[in-house]
């Protein structure tokens, strides 16, 4: 098959890249065909809060805001798409530009700020995607975010799990952009607690016999102390799972420092390790029993691999689809059934946590050596 991607690239590289990802929307509307090879290895086959994920390899919020081409990315060989962040209002978000790409460090920043046409025009398409017969094979997580002019959070996400979570496949609380002023405090463990119990009271009163799960996803911007005590909260919370990471505040050193001084979140390749450290850590203080989807800076199949290791069940990309292209999805779900049979797995979920675990049989040696 012609690989469009490639001839793509250089004009798109040259384009601002907001622009460059708007012309990409279009043409996956317009039917123009993305690769479509597609794995079929019921070892990477997942089943997940009654769900069953055909791959666990899933598209990242933030790349069909509006739930414009859902069907397209299933049919790129995703395991899942996750549409959004939406908010109630439409907003235009920050100023433009507001998208920076790296090339040479597959790096990506940005401060978007939530733009969208809001919940009316997100939950039409979602209902076109979902009337179709037959659908693309594929898991729908909504992502949902609260208006910037928002001065009361809970309203904005209670409205959103009340209206789409009978749509959703799995909702996420995205409390983790760092370009909404005050958003990321909801990450404080008592304001938290407040939202989570709250939302999982409307997803009760509104969603009636199959609630969808609710996800949390959160920043690599925690420390070691903040992520225990936000742990801690979860545990005692029923909340179904974790979104492991967003953007990074970070700038690692050898970044240009014309692209490191931009403000907004840093993607792609440089936040790789910030975020597998996040989702092992958080494995092991939520002692594996929250299930994690595990993102950040994964472009390869080993890179993938890494994080299912270090806890993640699932795993999701955005920046590498910029860099690698459409095929890069069939590339991380082909590396991952080579590792699994290499390391003697039969199934993904054998290898979820592994090398966790084996950071913990290590501590404890040393303390009983001692
Ligand atoms: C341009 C851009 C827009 C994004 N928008 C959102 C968003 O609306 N909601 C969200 O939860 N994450 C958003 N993200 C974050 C991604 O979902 C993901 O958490 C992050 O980019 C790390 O994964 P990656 O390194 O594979 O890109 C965005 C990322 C990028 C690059």
């Amino acid at each position: 098959m012609l690989d469009l991607y490639k001839i793509a690239r250089p004009f798109m590289f040259r384009m601002d890249p907001e622009k460059a990802h708007n012309l990409t929307l279009k043409a996956l509307k317009t039917g123009i065909p993305a690769k479509t090879k597609t794995t079929n290895d019921p070892a990477l086959r997942v089943t997940l809060w009654d769900h069953v994920f055909p791959n666990p390899v899933g598209l990242a919020a933030g790349f069909d805001k509006n739930a414009e081409v859902i069907g397209p990315m299933l049919n790129m060989g995703f395991g899942f798409v996750e549409a959004g962040t939406v908010t109630p209002k439409p907003q235009h978000g920050n100023p433009k530009p507001r998208i920076f790409r790296d090339p040479k460090h597959e790096a990506v920043i940005n401060r978007m700020g939530f733009p969208n046409e809001g919940i009316n025009h997100f939950k039409d398409n979602l209902e076109k995607f979902l009337s179709r017969k037959p659908r693309p094979a594929g898991i729908v997580g909504l992502n949902i975010g609260m208006n910037k002019t928002q001065t009361n959070p809970v309203k904005d996400y209670s409205l959103l799990v009340r209206q789409l979570g009978p749509l959703a496949d799995y909702l996420t609380i995205n409390i983790s952009s760092p370009n909404t002023p005050g958003l990321r405090n909801l990450q404080e463990p008592d304001a938290l607690t407040d939202l989570l119990g709250q939302l999982l009271e409307e997803r009760t009163k509104s969603c009636g016999q199959n609630p969808p799960p609710l996800l949390l996803k959160l920043a690599p911007d925690l420390d070691e102390k903040q992520q225990g005590k936000i742990a801690a909260a979860l545990l005692d919370t029923p909340i179904d799972g974790l979104i492991l990471t967003n953007t990074t505040l970070a700038r690692p050193d050898y970044l240009p420092p014309d692209f490191s001084a931009e403000k907004g979140g840093l993607s792609g390749a440089p936040v790789k390790d910030i975020a597998t450290a996040v989702i092992r850590n958080f494995h092991h203080l939520t002692k594996g029993r929250i299930p994690i989807i595990g993102l950040g800076g994964i472009s390869s199949g080993d890179d993938a691999y890494e994080k299912i290791k270090a806890g993640a069940s699932l795993v999701q990309i955005y920046s590498a689809l910029v860099f690698h292209g459409p095929n890069v999805v069939w590339e991380i779900n082909r590396v991952i059934s080579e590792r699994l049979k290499q390391d003697g797995f039969t199934h993904i979920s054998e290898a979820v946590g592994t090398d966790a675990k084996k950071t913990k049989t290590k501590r404890k040696k040393t303390a009983h050596e001692t």
